[in-house]
């Protein structure tokens, strides 16, 4: 069974008050995230991810397509017991202290006041909120208010999490800390979704991801798999080679450009076409030698760029530059 399921998934919004239309936030996601999963959804501003995420919490409903928690229809009351959710923006009634809005969940929860106690202090030690805690939550920056929602989203121990963006508002410092809780969510057998922008925040956690443009799925698998998709060649790095030889390998194109490093080292550009352990080979035999090879792949953010590069040229331009202000 998946932990999560969405089966052409789709979403319009009407705009427009006089002639309203159809504004396709989402159209036809086709997704699956196995138990245990740490899942990185992907994508720029407007790309859909946060009406996704709505439409599974189902605080939006589909205007056609599916979509299951845990073998169950995402509707089902069951569900809701078993998974947590962290908003895109966390807005809480600001007078309470980060304790006291813990305890409140805690309590919808049906947690007794012992446990409340216990649950509350360690959850906040698990994201990271000292003494603070008992401060109002008007005083909380964007990132200490991150936390609380973090908090809030797994007091229920939950199988499955969804965040929304959970590193925004955070320093270097936070981001890293927040990874680790994911990490350590996962070690206990969470599934985690979360979507986010930042690619680096994908890198250091996913199994696999999804790259969504304008709407549409641009990309799925483990991060190693798209990454090696396109890989684009070798990096040799040699010292002691002869201007004589550069020159005629460059000639014969089996190297595209050299980098002088200084002494007689360069860098040298491989195409993919040509086997690097046969040029090392020739050019030790003329008395050069090797530092290192390395193969030079395409980035996350140079494969994302192109993905969506792709989609909005498939979609018209137009398009992606008219979305409306989110209104909800
Ligand atoms: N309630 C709404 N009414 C109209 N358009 C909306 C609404 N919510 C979101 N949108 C539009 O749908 C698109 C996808 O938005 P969203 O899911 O928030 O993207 P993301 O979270 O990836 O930034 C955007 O163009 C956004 O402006
Ligand atoms: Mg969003």
């Amino acid at each position: 069974m998946d932990a999560i399921r969405t089966e052409a998934l789709t979403k319009h919004y009407p705009v427009g008050f006089w002639r309203p239309r159809a504004y396709v936030a989402l159209d036809g996601l086709t997704l699956d995230v196995g138990q245990g999963e740490v899942f990185g959804f992907l994508g720029p501003n407007g790309a859909g991810k946060t009406t996704t995420l709505k439409l599974l919490m189902q605080l939006t409903f589909p205007t056609s397509g599916r979509a299951e928690i845990l073998g169950r229809p995402v509707g089902d009351v069951s569900v809701k017991r078993r998974t947590g959710y962290l908003p895109e923006n966390p807005y809480f009634y600001d007078y309470l202290s980060a304790e006291e809005l813990l305890h409140y969940f805690a309590s919808l929860f049906g947690y007794g006041a012992a446990d409340r106690r216990r649950r509350v202090s360690d959850l906040l030690d698990e994201v990271g909120i000292g003494a603070e805690r008992r401060l109002q939550l008007r005083k909380f920056s964007k990132g200490m208010l991150q936390r609380v929602g973090i908090a809030q989203a797994i007091i229920n121990d939950p199988e499955v999490v969804f965040f929304d963006e959970p590193m925004s508002g955070l320093d270097p410092m936070g981001r890293r800390e927040i990874r680790e809780l994911i990490l350590r969510l996962r070690d206990r057998g969470c599934t985690v979704f979360f979507s986010s922008h930042v690619l680096s925040d994908a890198e250091a956690l996913c199994s696999r991801v999804a790259i969504v443009a304008s709407g549409r799925l641009a990309a799925t698998g483990e991060l190693s798999e798209i990454l090696a998709f396109k890989a684009l060649g070798w990096e040799v790095v040699m010292g002691g080679l002869d201007d004589a030889v550069l020159e005629s390998a460059t000639a014969s194109g089996h190297i595209d450009r050299a980098t002088a490093l200084g002494g007689r080292r360069y860098a040298l550009h491989v195409p993919l076409s040509v086997a690097p352990d046969r040029l090392v080979a020739e050019f030790v035999s003329q008395g050069a030698e090797l530092v290192s090879v390395n193969p030079v792949r395409e980035t996350l953010e140079e494969f994302y760029m192109r993905k969506i590069g792709a989609v909005s040229r498939d979609r018209g331009l137009a398009d992606v530059g008219k979305a409306p202000a989110s209104s909800e």
